[in-house]
């Protein structure tokens, strides 16, 4: 059995072969079938001669709806009319199974496509963008294995977010009140003084109700933590794990990238270091743009597209004021209102990719920290023990996977990084 893409690479060609897959498109003229096949890795013409295939065949071929299941053998040919400039000349041609109807034809809403998304995971951009998603995975988890962090699965359930309350998901744990997880931040932080350097990649939940283009409720989030280090370290690695995940994707699917809109050599030049600007340097280059933001607030998406607008790489942004960032955000010891903090803002509206810092090791700070912010500290105490039992200085960061593949897909909304999404108006199919 033969794959499409190998096919199409001229790997195959002269040769007879056995092609399995579903039928994507189908036209008869005269004595001759022109049917493309899908496989998980492209599509491929093949052309029927009624005369060089057994009378059976040739009727199924005929009958057949696109989407049924096919198994087809012939010899490989190049031809320059054939789309891809290859294609199966046809000995023999089996319906394993003849498709109803397929409900996907041209011109339907977004809508419509997101109630069968079981079926619609079937479509070329869909099987791209999952090739490139595999391709993005891989390189994060390599990135991460070859500079020497373990993986190190969190929970999933938990007794308190690290993110604020008003994302959490709220789960009956047998009459018990327990969350879905944000973050794997507050773990991160205990692993981090058993294993040094750690990492991970699953899945977070945000009760987000808000309808962006580049919010799911549901999303995978590569997270990293590092101990004996502080805020520059662990930007480094941002940088560089970006960086690696664009260098594959354009190495190992230059066509797929291509295809979706982003050329290879786009990612090929996003290289460390990414430019890099503190809160209040962007505050500056908005109010030059016209844009005033009040000292403390958070960059909304507007402000980002700004401050993004003719880059070729993300940006980093990094000294936020203290007042809008998470409880465990280290203190800048020389402007004690703003944290060691940092995020990676991707343009084309992506917008943030990747938020870390440094964490705050002084206990008493992060239990104000916890009491200004509405927590009990009293349900953090097992967390708090990282400052109780050899605290040292440790940083790291989480980054959206589907972020960081919508902006290297170059995808108009998030939910197309992943294969089911989870957003407010939807939890199926
Ligand atoms: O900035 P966030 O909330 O940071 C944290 O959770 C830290 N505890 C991470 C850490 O330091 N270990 O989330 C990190 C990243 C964001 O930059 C964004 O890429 C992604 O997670 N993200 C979302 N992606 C999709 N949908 C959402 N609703 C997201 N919320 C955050
Ligand atoms: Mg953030």
């Amino acid at each position: 059995m033969v794959q499409v893409a190998d096919i199409l690479k001229g790997r195959h060609t002269g040769e007879s072969v056995e092609l399995k897959g579903w039928i994507y498109r189908t036209r008869t003229v005269g004595g001759k079938a022109f049917v493309v096949v899908r496989d998980s890795t492209g599509i491929l013409q093949t052309t029927i001669a009624r005369d060089s295939v057994p009378a059976d065949d040739f009727a199924a071929v005929e009958k057949a709806l696109i989407e049924s299941a096919v198994t087809v053998r012939g010899t490989v040919t190049a031809d320059k009319r054939a789309p891809g400039g290859y294609e199966i000349r046809v000995t023999s041609f089996r319906v394993i199974h003849f498709a109803e109807k397929f409900p996907i034809q041209e011109d339907l809403s977004e809508e419509f496509l997101l109630d069968v998304r079981h079926l619609w995971v079937r479509s070329q951009r869909m099987t791209t963008i999952f090739r490139v998603r595999h391709t993005v995975f891989g390189a994060v988890h390599e990135y991460f294995r070859d500079q020497g962090f373990w993986e190190v699965s969190p929970p999933m359930i938990t007794p308190a977010g690290s993110e604020g309350g008003a994302t959490l998901f709220e789960v009956d744990y047998f009459g018990r009140k327990a969350y879905l997880t944000q973050s794997w931040q507050l773990y991160a932080e205990a692993i981090v003084l058993a294993m040094e350097k750690a990492y991970y990649i699953g899945p977070s939940f945000r009760a987000e109700k808000s309808r962006t283009s580049r919010h799911l409720t549901e999303y995978w989030h590569a997270e990293m933590e590092q101990a004996w280090v502080g805020l520059d370290e662990v930007v480094k690695h941002a940088e560089a794990v970006i960086s690696h995940a664009c260098q594959r994707a354009a190495e190992e699917r230059p066509d797929d990238v291509a295809a979706l809109g982003r050329p290879p050599d786009f990612l090929k030049a996003v290289k460390p270091p990414f430019e890099r600007l503190t809160y209040d340097q962007a505050l500056k280059i908005l109010k030059g743009k016209g844009m005033e933001l009040e000292w403390g607030k958070d960059l909304r998406t507007l402000e980002e597209r700004a401050l993004t607008e003719g880059k070729t790489k993300p940006i980093i942004v990094t000294h936020y004021p203290r007042i809008s960032q998470a409880f465990y955000k280290a203190r800048d010891p020389q402007h004690p209102d703003l944290v060691l903090a940092f995020d990676v803002i991707g343009g084309d509206g992506v917008g943030e990719i990747v938020g870390g810092s440094e964490r705050e090791t002084d206990l008493e700070t992060i239990e104000k920290s916890l009491v200004e912010q509405g927590e009990d500290p009293k349900k953090y105490e097992w967390y708090l023990d990282s400052r109780r039992y050899g605290s040292v200085q440790h940083a790291g960061f989480g980054m959206g996977m589907e972020r960081l593949i919508q902006w290297i897909c170059k995808l108009e909304h998030i939910r197309d990084a992943v294969s089911f999404p989870r957003t407010p108006a939807r939890a199926s199919p």
